[in-house]
C-alpha cells in the first residue's frame, strides 16, 4: 500500500471528524430547544477535536518527510495544499489561545471553527481527492492504465528522437558511489533489492527485466536517465544530478 494512499485514507478520516465537529457544534450553539445533551455534544466536540489534531499532524510528519526526502521543488498542487495546511494550524492556535486563554474572544471561536472546517474541505480535495479520484479510490488498475497512457504518450514523444547506445560502466568504485547515490536520493521511496513498492516500485532486476516496471518502456539505459531527468507522474525530478553520477546510478542498478 503506497503512503499516498494511507495518506488519502487520513484525509478522509479528516472530513468525518470535520463534520462531528461542525455538527456537535451547530447542534450547541445554533439549536434553541436542544435535541441532545450538552454535555455529550461537548465531549464528543473535545474528542473529535484532539483525534483531528492527532490525525494532522500525522499526515502533516508523512508530507515533511516526503518532501524532505524529495529535495524538489513543489508542484502549484503542493505548495497551495501546503499554504492551506498551514492556515489551518495558525487558525486553530489561535482558536484554542482563545478557548483557554484570551476568553475575552470566545465569541469568535466559532467562526474560526467554521474557517478550519471550509480550509479542511479545500486541503483534503487537493490532495486525498486528488489521490483517489486518479486511482479511482485505490483500484491501482485504472490509475496503472492512466500511468502507461501517459507513457505511451511520452514514447510517441521520443519516436523522432535518436536513442544513444549507453555502455554501463562496470567498475567497483563506480558502483561503490552509485550505491551511496541511490541510499541517499532513491532509497526512500525505492526497494533495491526487491520488486516490493515503497513509494515508488522496487528496482531489483530493474536493468534485467525487458520492461521498466510502471511505465512498460522497454529496460534500456536511455529510459532510466530520461526517469531521472524528466520523471512522469508522482516521482520528482533528479535533474540536477551530473551525468557522472548518473553513470554511477546506472553501474549500481545494473547489478540488481
Ligand atoms: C519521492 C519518491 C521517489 C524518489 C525519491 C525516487 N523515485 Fe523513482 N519512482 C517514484 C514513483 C512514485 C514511481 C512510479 C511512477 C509514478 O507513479 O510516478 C517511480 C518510478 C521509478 C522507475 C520506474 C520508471 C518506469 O518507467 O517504470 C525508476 C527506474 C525509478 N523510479 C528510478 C529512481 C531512481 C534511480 C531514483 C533516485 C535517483 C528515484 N527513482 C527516486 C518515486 C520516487
Amino acid at each position: 500500500m503506497s503512503i499516498f494512499f494511507i495518506k488519502s485514507i487520513l484525509s478522509l478520516f479528516l472530513i468525518v471528524l470535520t463534520v462531528l465537529l461542525m455538527f456537535s457544534m451547530f447542534e450547541v450553539l445554533g439549536r434553541r430547544e436542544k435535541k441532545y445533551s450538552i454535555d455529550n455534544l461537548k465531549r464528543v466536540h473535545r474528542i473529535s477535536g484532539y483525534v483531528y489534531i492527532l490525525s494532522f499532524l500525522t499526515i502533516t510528519y508523512f508530507c515533511l518527510h516526503y518532501i524532505a526526502s524529495a529535495k524538489t521543488e513543489l508542484s502549484s498542487r503542493a505548495s497551495l495544499h501546503s499554504f492551506i495546511a498551514v492556515t489551518i494550524l495558525a487558525l486553530l492556535g489561535i482558536k484554542l489561545s482563545f478557548i483557554r486563554i484570551y476568553r475575552q474572544s470566545y465569541d469568535q471561536v466559532r467562526y474560526l471553527g467554521i474557517a478550519i472546517a471550509i480550509l479542511t474541505f479545500g486541503l483534503v480535495s487537493l490532495s486525498g481527492g486528488y489521490h483517489m479520484l486518479i486511482s479511482k479510490f485505490g483500484t491501482d488498475t485504472s490509475f496503472n492504465s492512466f500511468v502507461q497512457y501517459k507513457a505511451t504518450m511520452n514514447i510517441e514523444k521520443d519516436k523522432n528522437k535518436k536513442i544513444l547506445g549507453i555502455i554501463i560502466d562496470e567498475d567497483a568504485e563506480g558502483i561503490g558511489r552509485g550505491k551511496n547515490l541511490f541510499d541517499s536520493k532513491c532509497s526512500f521511496c525505492h526497494e533495491a533489492y526487491s520488486a516490493e513498492y515503497k513509494v515508488g516500485p522496487g528496482l531489483k532486476r530493474v536493468l534485467k527485466n525487458a520492461r521498466l516496471p510502471v511505465s512498460n518502456k522497454p529496460a534500456l539505459p536511455e529510459n532510466i536517465i530520461k526517469q531521472i531527468k524528466q520523471p512522469f507522474n508522482r516521482m520528482p525530478s533528479f535533474e540536477y544530478l551530473t551525468d557522472e553520477e548518473i553513470d554511477d546510478l546506472l553501474a549500481f542498478l545494473n547489478t540488481l
